[in-house]
């Protein structure tokens, strides 16, 4: 093995161009690939930059290629040499170093390198488990790479542009008490207080709140949640929140601010976005899209009630009372008698027995009673896929069109659920063809980002477990001031309406915010209506409660997933391709192997005694 000694790298191994042709170069890096063509070795040199070819000529440097021939891949190594051009049939255009290498007068290897489980030059490696074991093999590849690369832009481009507008970045702690947003803590016993435990911040929620009775005005932050929750391809138990929260706001106010952040972010990565981005009620959300975070990308769902009277109701067996919904799954193609049986029993299955049922249009048309109605409902399905005539995708679609059975109006709990049904379907449909059409396809333009803002959340939601009202959301948000004047928290508390907000891009809860309550009154009121007596809110909440008492001035906020971003930047398919070292679905670090036991000393510092599992 040689030293590096008194070596600088002189360029990058993505730097070198023609034009550089006749330098003395010192580049260091990893060896990509290894080729040996007898008294010609080639090396394809790699670091974060890029690659480049170097040449070992055993006429010219013996000694160099003599040491070639040891160098084995991820080696890494120091070449020392001139840049020349290539010949014209060797140029390689898929490289932007392409057109020159760099012959070796002298090599160094500066460390060697087991055979790796996989080789960093690989562009797809199916085993995950491995990638993640060995992360920073996997951190090598070009592609890891970029994401860190986007994410730090991203990161950096939203902290100048939140600068710019008088917000101060400011930490808070992580060793501090529960934040109650949903999920179960993570706990840290606390050595010096026996049988008491610090919570890990779900988010910097409280601390945000108190922020603003401080006076601070514009708070920031990149913060690290800690949730301990069942995870999902978009959830890890740590991940990244843009965090901020403002004095004085309207919901507007708030939205403008991420929209700059937002355009600014994605600006910085080459990508247009469209600000201000349309707004939709919580209400129209579901009525439209049957969920609360609506894809765009695809038609909406058409409200055919009306066209279905009683007496066709009677005449189809459908309820007389429920809404019938259509919707279209764009350029799915043709579909042959049997594949469009073996989907209507599909759709059937996946109804299950939620009293829904799958209309057949091909079918009513063949009817002479029916036509009429096939031909308004597919009139109105189309009228819907129009919109998306931008798109191209108007062209052999499906239409789906689902009715509620007889009987079902009693079984209603939920008033939307109907539409919350059809819109999964929706998805699911959307989903399963989508190899066919380009719905979900990067086209290259602000169309590829269907940005909403949800607004108008109910307040309370029903817990069909414990046949309570819980909170929608974190307890510290505002109903809307009339929702509150008229009483309706007493009086109708399905219909209060929350000061909440949710930023939503093709069909992802990017973000989620709100108006807070700055009345201390108002917040006692909350947590009586949600069942907790003031002795619970006094222990769980006191500090921020007495902190409510002293000046608090109307303020709200919002959270915005980092991790989730960049996701869809970089257009992976979990959060585990855009942090650097992410957990699996078990919440486990393969490759520091966390978590892991502790010693019985450790324990018994803490004042924790194990159970048997
Ligand atoms: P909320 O709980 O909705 O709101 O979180 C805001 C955003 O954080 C991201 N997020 C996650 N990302 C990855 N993994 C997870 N486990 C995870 N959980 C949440 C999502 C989500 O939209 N304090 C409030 C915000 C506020 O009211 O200002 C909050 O945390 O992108």
């Amino acid at each position: 093995m040689d030293f590096l000694g008194t070596l600088t790298r002189t360029h990058t191994c993505g730097e070198l161009r023609a034009s550089d042709a006749g330098k003395s170069v010192v580049l260091l890096g990893w060896v990509n690939r290894r080729r040996d063509h007898g008294s010609l070795i080639f090396l394809d040199l790699r670091d974060r930059y890029g690659i480049t070819q170097v040449v070992m000529d055993n006429e010219l440097s013996p000694v160099a290629h003599a040491k070639a021939e040891h160098a084995r891949p991820e080696y890494v190594v120091a070449a020392i040499g001139k840049v020349r051009l290539r010949g014209k049939d060797v140029i390689n255009p898929k490289m932007a170093t392409g057109e020159i290498e760099v012959v070796a007068n002298e090599l160094r290897i500066l460390n060697d390198a087991k055979v790796p489980p996989f080789s960093p030059a690989e562009e797809a490696i199916a085993n995950e488990e491995v990638r993640l074991k060995y992360r920073y093999l996997d951190l090598r590849r070009p592609e890891m790479q970029r994401n860190l690369e986007i994410r730090h832009k991203v990161a950096l481009a939203v902290r100048e542009y939140l600068s710019a507008q008088g917000f101060f970045e400011i930490e808070t702690p992580f060793m501090t008490r529960s934040t109650p947003e949903g999920a179960r803590d993570y706990l840290v016993p606390s050595r010096v207080h026996p049988g008491e435990f610090y919570a890990l911040p779900q988010s910097p929620q409280i601390f945000k709140q108190i922020l603003m009775i401080s006076g601070m005005d514009r708070y920031f932050q990149i913060a690290r949640c800690f949730r301990d929750e069942d995870l999902r391809a978009d959830r890890q138990p740590e991940f990244t929140q843009i965090d901020l929260e403002m004095t004085f706001p309207q919901q507007e106010t708030v939205f403008a601010v991420v929209e700059g952040f937002l355009k600014a972010a994605f600006e910085v990565t080459g990508e247009q976005i469209r600000a201000p981005f349309p707004r939709m009620t919580y209400d129209e959300a579901i009525r439209r899209y049957g969920i609360d975070k609506p894809d765009l990308r695809l038609p909406a769902m058409v409200d055919l009630t009306s066209d279905f009277t009683p007496e066709l109701r009677t005449a189809l067996k459908i309820e007389q009372e429920l809404p019938v919904l259509g919707f279209t799954v764009p350029r799915v193609g043709e579909l042959s008698g049997t594949a469009r049986k073996a989907l209507t029993s599909d759709i059937r299955a996946s109804l299950g027995d939620s009293a829904l049922d799958v209309l057949d249009i091909a079918r009513l048309r063949t009817n002479d009673t029916f036509a009429g109605l096939a031909d308004k409902i597919s009139e109105k399905l189309s009228d819907e896929l129009k919109v998306f005539d931008e798109r191209g995708l108007a062209s052999r679609d499906l239409n789906v069109v689902i009715t509620p059975k007889p009987g079902v109006a009693a079984q209603a709990k939920d008033r939307l659920w109907i539409y919350k049904k059809v819109g999964q379907l929706r998805l699911d449909l959307a989903k399963r063809f989508q190899d066919k059409h380009s719905a979900f396809e990067k086209k290259g333009n602000a169309d590829d980002y269907k940005f909403l803002w949800v607004t108008d959340f109910p307040f309370f939601e029903w817990d069909g477990q414990t046949h309570t009202w819980t909170f929608a959301h974190h307890p510290f948000t505002s109903p809307h001031e009339d929702d509150l004047i008229a009483g309706r928290m007493e009086s109708d508390p399905e219909a209060v309406r929350a000061l909440a907000y949710d930023i939503v891009l093709n069909g992802m809860e990017l973000g989620s915010g709100s108006i807070r309550i700055h009345r201390q009154d108002v917040q006692g009121q909350i947590f009586r209506a949600l069942g907790m007596s003031d002795e619970e809110a006094r222990l769980r909440f006191g500090f921020f409660l007495d902190a409510l008492q002293y000046g608090t001035p109307p303020h709200g906020g919002i959270a915005l997933g980092l991790d989730r971003i960049i996701m869809i930047l970089t257009g992976a398919t979990s959060l585990r391709e855009v942090i650097a070292f992410p957990k699996t679905a078990k919440a486990i670090d393969l490759m520091a192997d966390a978590p892991s036991q502790v010693s019985e000393q450790q324990l018994r510092e803490l004042h924790i005694r194990p159970t048997k599992a």
